[in-house]
């Protein structure tokens, strides 16, 4: 089995917050991130599909199908937008990394199931010392 993986990238806004609760209690659980205000990432996606060797290609997959896929699913929606606000597979979720990569696994694994191949890893790095890695369950 090989893994291959592809990087890109996506500036966003967003806000953590949970509606029911109030500004303090949002402020207590979330920090600097639940800013009434907004504030934004520079958000780097890791996603990273396994599969065989194609012997005719000498590749998994061809790794710009790969990139055009996420560009347009993921990049073209989030990219100079706010996550709470205007990217549809979030609507209804908070603006957390963790379900970020779980809205993004869902939005990938049908495309990358058509290539023949499998997602292996939806990593989602919000800063430099903030990274979460989703498996699929
Ligand atoms: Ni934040």
């Amino acid at each position: 089995m090989l893994y291959l993986t592809r990087r890109e990238t996506f500036n966003a806004g967003h806000r953590l917050f949970k509606p029911e609760w109030s500004d303090e209690e949002n402020s207590r659980v979330y920090g600097k991130c639940s800013n009434p205000l907004w504030h934004g990432h520079n958000y780097i996606l890791y996603v990273t599909v396994k599969g065989q060797l194609n012997p005719e290609t000498g590749f998994v997959v061809n790794i710009k199908t790969l990139s055009k896929i996420i560009r347009e699913h993921v990049i073209d929606k989030t990219d100079h937008m706010n996550i709470n606000t205007q990217v549809d597979f979030m609507k209804g979720r908070i603006a957390s990394s963790e379900n970020l990569a779980m809205a993004i696994w869902d939005v990938l694994d049908p495309h990358i199931k058509f290539l023949g191949i499998e997602l292996h890893c939806i990593k989602i790095v919000e800063t430099e010392n903030n990274h979460v890695e989703y498996y699929g369950n």
